[in-house]
């Protein structure tokens, strides 16, 4: 079974308006045409609007980087699935480890990307089922933290977190979602995981999703790797076959090394398929 990958630049709290809308003008000729590969943007919900508009019968889909559980209400800050289906969003990212964690000032000394918003298991699981619910596919994020690796808990962290994270997923729905694989300690350091041990990860997320619901839904579902992706690495973790595709937070900010990622993707999925 081949599965498309898909290439997700996770924008985070950079890029103005403007700033946004150039960097998608000058992304979709640079990545049109490209086969077997799908390639989507989620910038901060400020430009969802503007990047959705500019981006309207492209083949770059549109994406947000959290979502909340109610459709509207008395929840000041927090945008609804309703908001995000009307502006085009095709994805949501759900769970990502910058808003897991504990609420406060992150622990600099830890060299671990901020975790400050709060989000558990049990909230990421919400997240998740009202994005189904309103036919947004989440781009749900797991992964351990340096001390549970350290500690040898990598395999029942990522366990743990797909098991809740998916409660009340049926199978059809749980076969259309993305599923990230994220060591936080990766993330925004420089360090990628290697290419065998994120192969190993994503391999034994699958076979939890295989055991959780059925065969199908294992081969189905897409799982990225993220955490320091860029053009260098790109080739050798994406030619790992467990992973179809990357989240690609600092490389996607910048046109040329992104889109170097997405030919790296449609390449390998090119002679994969062969
Ligand atoms: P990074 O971020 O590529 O800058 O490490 C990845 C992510 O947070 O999704």
């Amino acid at each position: 079974m081949s599965r498309i990958p898909l290439i997700a630049g996770n924008w985070k709290m950079h890029k103005t308006v403007a700033e946004a809308e150039s960097l998608v003008r000058d992304l979709v000729p640079r990545v049109e045409g490209l086969e077997k590969v799908e390639v989507a943007v989620c910038p901060p919900a400020t430009a969802l609007h503007v990047v959705g508009q500019a981006l309207a019968g492209s083949v770059v889909e549109l994406g947000a980087q959290d979502v909340f559980w109610a459709e509207q209400g008395a929840f000041t800050g927090m945008i609804s699935p309703v908001m995000l289906k009307e502006l085009g969003c095709k994805y949501a990212i759900v769970g990502h480890s910058e808003r897991r964690g504990r609420f406060g000032k992150p622990d600099e000394s830890l060299g671990e990307a901020a975790r400050v918003f709060g989000d558990t298991d049990a909230s990421v699981n919400l997240k998740v089922k009202a994005a189904l619910g309103h036919e947004l596919i989440p781009i749900m994020c797991v992964g351990e933290m340096l001390a549970e690796r350290d500690e040898g808990r990598t395999d029942a962290v990522v366990t743990r977190q797909i098991e809740v994270g998916l409660e009340g997923v049926s199978a059809e729905q749980a076969a259309g979602m993305v599923i990230a694989y994220e060591p936080v300690w990766a993330i925004g350091t420089g360090r990628a995981c290697g290419a065998e041990e994120a192969n190993r990860v994503i391999g034994l997320i699958r076979k939890t999703i295989r055991g959780k619901f059925c065969e199908e839904v294992g081969d189905r579902i897409r799982i990225q790797y993220g955490g320091s992706v860029t053009d260098k690495n790109a080739h050798e973790l994406l030619s790992q076959p467990e992973l179809d595709g990357a989240l690609v937070g600092g490389a996607s900010l910048e046109v040329c090394r992104f889109a170097l990622i997405v030919q790296a993707a449609s390449v390998i999925a090119k002679e994969v398929s062969k």
